[in-house]
């Protein structure tokens, strides 16, 4: 009789023992099962950041015109300031991009933003228009949904790109809506991007501070990774 608890007793193990031997299944050691997933799983976390980034470079695509569909940042101070708006939105700061026609300031900005959503981010909503679009949007019955309501979504949108600021006749009306434009992403640390043709500060001649005024440029020169692109105009040299 088998003891209690012992069910089948030695008779049964042997017996299974034995079986197990016919099949040549003895001596088999179990091993440490490896499902961890791969970067190209689920799961892993490369795969989901490459997600994010395929989701974010199809959001880049659709605001960024065609002249700009192959722009990469391949200036060290703009891949490095958007590799910290990447991470770390609120710390990056504003992007000023300077310098005369054709330098490639428009493309550095379209690059910093490809840059950005390369990285993957967990969000990624983008704006990108000319400052006198800007400006047409912002003006009474420039928009469907009205100035307000304009101005606000260009104040929160996660990532602004500004092409051109300071081209335009400055108005009451401009300089107003872009003080409280900068003013709010100042204040709630949301990037920008701006290009300009004015310099950001010159010992003569219009900088962009006297284009916009002295609030705004105040607020732009705190926390703004200035960029100066020098060159001859690449128009020309393509022409
Ligand atoms: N790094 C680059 N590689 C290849 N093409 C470039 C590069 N930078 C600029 N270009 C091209 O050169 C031309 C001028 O560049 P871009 O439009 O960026 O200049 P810009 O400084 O913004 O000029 P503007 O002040 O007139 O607006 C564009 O056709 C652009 O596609
Ligand atoms: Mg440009």
């Amino acid at each position: 009789m088998p003891e209690p608890g012992h069910i089948g007793g030695d008779n049964l193990f042997a017996r299974l023992q034995a079986q197990l031997e016919a099949r040549g299944l003895v001596g088999i050691q179990p091993g440490p099962v490896d499902d961890a997933p791969t970067p190209g799983e689920p799961g892993h976390p490369e795969y989901h950041r490459r997600r994010r980034a395929d989701w974010a470079l199809s959001r880049w695509q659709t605001a960024t015109p065609f002249r700009y569909q192959q722009a990469t940042a391949t200036h060290p101070a703009v891949k490095q300031w958007a590799d910290q708006a990447a991470t770390d939105p609120r710390t990056a700061g504003f992007l000023l991009l300077t310098g005369t026609f054709g330098t490639g300031k428009t493309h550095q900005a379209y690059g910093a933003l490809r840059r950005i959503a390369e990285a993957g981010p967990s969000r990624y909503e983008v704006i990108a228009l000319t400052a006198p679009d800007m400006y047409a949007l912002m003006r009474p019955g420039g928009s469907e949904n009205g100035p307000e309501h304009e101005v606000k979504r260009l104040m929160r949108i996660p990532l602004l790109l500004i092409d051109d600021l300071g081209t335009e006749k400055i108005s009451e009306f401009t300089e107003e809506a872009t003080y409280r434009l900068l003013n709010e992403r100042y204040n709630e640390c949301r990037p920008l991007i701006v290009t300009s043709n004015l310099p950001a500060s010159a010992p003569q001649g219009p900088t962009l501070a006297d284009r916009l005024g002295e609030r705004i440029a105040s607020r732009l020169s705190q926390m703004t990774t200035v960029v100066e692109m020098v060159g001859a105009d690449r128009r020309r040299g393509a022409a």
